[in-house]
């Protein structure tokens, strides 16, 4: 018997079978995917996920990783059959080690984002890792979903960021890969693997991530812009201007901005009139507050000269910065909140980006009429979250009937222009058809050898990914 066995492992209290106590685990974020579990497993230990795991392997019971289910993908809900458990790494939370000296915080997999961020900066260190769901996400989910967000233009996304890994196998065994070193090269890349598996492969339990010197200043703007393409001419000048000074860079169109003034009415555009694009930049500096800020001033003053921006905000004080941000990193609740939506988080070489939203937006109007565009990203690394809003005249049904539709359309575009179908939020289970269209025979086959081969049973997150 099953349930009996994991209360022995985990404690009674932390094997959830009530449904109000297993509910919030068993719908995802975006509310498009609820699964059934046996339960809902919460270890407080390596030792007890080891546990866990062999008994679910001895039962061909599947396991469903679990961090702060804001996956975008379905990845960390379960399939309705109810045979799986859920297996929650919240309660896995320590700050392990913080080591200055070698740059390395080393954290348990239940970290919510923001803790490690704040871990780090009690240390004097930045862990750069940063998105708008910092705030529930947790670095086993960041690392499965091999996460990006806004700094990925300076720091890369998670896997740069990762040193170390300590894992779970689906045979129940540890692997300990903590190590903290930038170079180790004893063989194949195992620690890659898993990064980006969305819990298909194992259960992440704890990481060795990278940190780096806290900036001397930060300082943030917003540029209000006609067009994608001068957003684009805006970036180039950007990272000639300020090279590795230049940390963040994220572009949202004035659709995206009425939405997030609409849904949450105490925050407000800082411009007088409506401009078509808006960017906003970020530099981290490591002189001064004063050097950070004549550089953004050069940059905008030539942005101006050369006619590529309408209107430029430059925040004075921290918390002016903050509600900038505010305006980018609200998107997604707003449009959750506007209603179902059809997201697509591609990316396409930065000097296609242009083109791509042109041609892709006039053929995507022509074949659904009444659509809305909610288009906005991470600009500095060709990655656009390409989002549709239902046509007022269609109900939510008829909208997302019209999904494999739009994603044929959008997704051909993208493999037109040499893209990817998920830039970082990663496949789950709603992206598992489309990559199969696109990816090719062979990496479909290298990749269910490598699944049959760490998941012989198939009890690591089943119908995920492959
Ligand atoms: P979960 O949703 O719990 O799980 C995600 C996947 O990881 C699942 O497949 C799950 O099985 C697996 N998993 C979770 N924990 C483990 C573990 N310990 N071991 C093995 N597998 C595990 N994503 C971006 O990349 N960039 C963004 O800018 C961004 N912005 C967002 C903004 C909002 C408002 C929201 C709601 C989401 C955003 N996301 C973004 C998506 C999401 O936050 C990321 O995918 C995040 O990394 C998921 O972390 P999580 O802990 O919530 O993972
Ligand atoms: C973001 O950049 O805000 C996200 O990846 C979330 C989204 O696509 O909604
Ligand atoms: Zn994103």
């Amino acid at each position: 018997m099953l349930l009996p066995r994991l209360q022995q492992i985990v404690g009674a209290a932390h094997v959830l079978t009530a449904s109000d106590a297993t509910a919030p685990y068993l719908t995802d974020w975006r509310r498009r995917f609820t699964g059934m579990a046996q339960a809902v497993v919460l270890p407080a230990a390596t030792s007890e996920v080891a546990a866990v795991v062999q008994l679910c392997a001895e039962h061909g019971t599947p396991v469903v990783p679990q961090g702060g289910n804001t996956g975008m993908v379905g990845g960390a809900t379960p399939d309705p059959s109810g045979q799986a458990i859920v297996l929650s790494l919240r309660r896995m939370d320590r700050v392990r080690e913080v080591d200055a000296g070698n740059q390395t915080i080393t954290v348990e997999a239940g970290c919510v984002l923001r803790s490690v961020q704040d871990a780090a900066r009690d240390a004097g260190l930045l862990f750069p890792l940063s998105l708008a769901a910092e705030g529930s996400a947790t670095i086993g989910g960041n690392l499965s979903t091999n996460a990006g967000g806004t700094q990925v233009l300076r720091y890369g996304n998670s896997r740069d960021l990762t040193l170390g890994l300590e894992l779970v196998l689906a045979s129940g065994e540890i692997w300990n890969g903590l190590r903290g070193l930038r170079k180790d090269n004893t063989g194949y890349d195992l620690r890659n693997l898993f990064i980006g598996a969305e819990g298909t492969l194992g259960v992440i339990t704890a990481a060795c991530l990278k940190t780096y010197p806290l900036p001397r200043a930060q300082v943030t703007a917003l540029f209000a812009l006609d067009s994608v393409r001068a957003a684009l001419d805006l970036l180039s000048l950007a990272q000639s201007s300020a090279g590795a000074t230049l940390t963040a860079f994220e572009f949202f169109s004035d659709t995206c901005l009425r939405l997030v003034t609409r849904h949450f009415p105490d925050r407000r555009s800082p411009f007088s009139e409506s401009h078509a694009q808006y960017v906003l930049m970020q530099l981290s500096d490591h002189e001064d507050e004063q050097h950070a800020t004549g550089l953004l001033q050069a940059i905008a003053e030539r942005a101006l000269e050369r006619q590529l921006i309408a209107d430029a905000a430059i925040a004075q004080s921290a918390a002016q910065g903050h509600a900038l941000w505010a305006l980018r990193e609200l998107i997604s609740e707003a449009q959750a909140r506007a209603g179902k939506n059809i997201k697509h988080d591609i990316s396409v070489p930065i000097s296609s980006i242009a083109r791509f939203i042109d041609e892709t937006d006039e053929q995507l109007a022509r074949l659904f009429a009444g659509i809305e565009m909610v288009t906005f990203g991470h600009l500095g690394d060709g990655n656009l979250h390409y989002n549709v809003n239902a046509p007022p005249q269609l109900s939510e049904q008829q909208f997302l009937s019209m999904q494999p539709a739009v994603y044929q359309c959008v997704h051909d575009q993208v493999v037109r222009f040499a893209g990817s179908i998920s830039a970082e939020h990663g496949i789950g289970q709603l992206k598992r058809e489309e990559n199969a269209r696109y990816k090719s025979a062979v990496e479909l086959g290298l990749m269910r050898a490598i699944k049959r081969t760490l998941d012989p049973l198939n009890i690591m997150n089943p119908g995920k990914v492959i």
